[in-house]
């Protein structure tokens, strides 16, 4: 019998182009039908429920189907779903960059908008150079970057990153960024020395560096020590260029508190946020930047950024967003976190008991472990998520590495069982790997 689940992953076989998948695996690999999704799980058309062990790409930072962002969605719904933001406004929009500017770090006053992470790094990019280019340092045209940093899948996002599977086959098309060679055993210290001389040597020509504050994502959840950073800040200052902090993934208190940057007790001059920023609900996204940057951008209007997007502050995204902000503060989310980050932390750091996983590694709600060579090809990974999806947990690793990031506010009972399904799903793929 011909089930609802298989018509639906027949016609996506057919017709979708998924994304980071080969056809081959799109035609071979097993693939979730999900209808709904509630707090942490995922709920296919005949009602099995599934933990999204991925916070669905990193987004769902307060759980699915949350009443109050739905209730948000719907009251902005009856009024306005989009309208232009050419020469109007409307208050999802201006409220919600007040509220971010409160909640930002310090001197991050002035908020762009735009819908997914990708283009809040372009426009940090974009915002970055012209200011170079119009207030008398027009040699500042480059940037630098981290080692195995990860930005975005549009061109200028791609050309600070530096995940070789996702950009090789683009380097013709991307402009040159230089950045220190990869840690030595997870030793960073040497990368940030290396990447400081870089900056002191190329000060003149730097329209700034941008860094994933403390955790890296993509380039597998790697973990660098906060003081390094505060350490890019300082001399980034001392030389007078940009500190881009590219918060997509790390903001909105993943990593602890709301922002990973604060680890390091620093401000960067831009900020780029977006996944969270929504609770995962919408696409939407904000760059945000300081009084000085904005002011170099003012007088006539060959001085101003031309840059926008058709739904620039869509006011469903920001209604969403603002209701975001208004449960953290209600329910005190990055507190209340705490104690789930540390029984996160305690039985991430117990993997190791199972032979074959290294480097356990956790900060807030976000942890991994490997199962083999860091690499985004490695292929065990894979092998434990499908014995996770028939334990009820559906996980994505990057290669080797199995990662966690549930939502903040799961409830201790899923919790536990999320990581009752990853130890066994491991142990049973490890115990039978030579
Ligand atoms: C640090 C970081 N920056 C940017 C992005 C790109 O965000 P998006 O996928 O919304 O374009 C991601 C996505 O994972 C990310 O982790």
């Amino acid at each position: 019998m011909v089930t609802a689940e298989d018509e639906l992953i027949a016609l996506d076989r057919a017709h979708v182009w998924r994304p980071y998948t080969s056809s081959e695996d799109h035609e071979n690999r097993r693939l979730l039908v999900v209808e709904r999704a509630h707090g942490p799980w995922l709920i296919t058309p005949e009602g099995r429920r599934v933990l999204d062990a991925s916070g669905s790409w990193w987004c769902n930072n307060l759980g699915h189907g949350h009443p109050r962002l739905r209730e948000a969605i719907a009251r902005q719904a009856e009024h306005l779903m989009h309208c232009t933001f050419a020469a109007a406004t409307h208050e999802p929009a201006c409220r919600l960059a007040a509220e971010l500017v409160d909640v930002a770090p310090d001197g991050l006053r002035r908020v762009f908008f735009s819908d997914n992470g990708s283009t809040s790094v372009e426009v940090a990019l974009k915002i970055a150079f012209q200011y170079w280019q119009q207030n008398g340092r027009p040699r500042r045209k480059r940037f630098l970057s981290l080692p195995g940093a990860y930005h975005g899948d549009t061109l200028g996002a791609m050309s600070v990153g530096q995940v070789d599977e996702f950009n090789r086959v683009f380097r013709p098309l991307l402009f040159e960024v230089e950045r220190p060679p990869d840690p030595i055993e997870n030793r960073w210290e040497p990368v940030f020395e290396r990447l400081l001389e870089m900056i002191r040597k190329s000060a003149n020509e730097l329209a700034g560096v941008i860094v994933e504050p403390v955790v890296q994502g993509a380039a597998g959840m790697r973990m660098y020590p906060p003081e390094l950073l505060a350490r890019v800040r300082e001399e980034t200052k001392r030389v007078d260029t940009f500190l881009i902090a590219d918060e997509v993934f790390t903001g909105f208190g993943r990593t602890g508190p709301m922002w990973a940057s604060e680890h390091a007790r620093i401000a960067p001059d831009l900020l780029c946020t977006a996944k969270g920023l929504s609770g995962g609900m919408l696409p939407f996204a904000a760059t945000l930047a300081t009084d000085r940057i904005y002011d170099g951008f003012r007088g006539d209007k060959r001085r101003a950024l031309m840059h926008g997007h058709t739904f620039f502050a869509n006011p469903l995204g920001a209604a969403v967003a603002r209701e975001v902000l208004a449960i953290y503060r209600d329910d005190q989310v990055l507190e209340a976190a705490k104690e789930k980050a540390r029984k996160l932390a305690t039985a991430i750091a117990a993997m190791t008991e199972v032979a074959g996983v290294t480097a356990p590694r956790a900060l807030g709600m976000c942890a991994a472990f490997d199962v083999g060579a860091p690499g985004y090809m490695g292929s065990l990974g894979w092998r434990i998520s499908d014995v996770a999806l028939d334990l009820g947990a559906h996980l994505r690793p990057l290669g080797n590495t199995v990662y966690l990031v549930p939502p903040l506010n799961i409830e201790d009972a899923d919790l536990g069982r999320l990581l009752e399904i990853v130890r066994e799903s491991t142990e049973r793929v490890l115990r039978t790997t030579p």
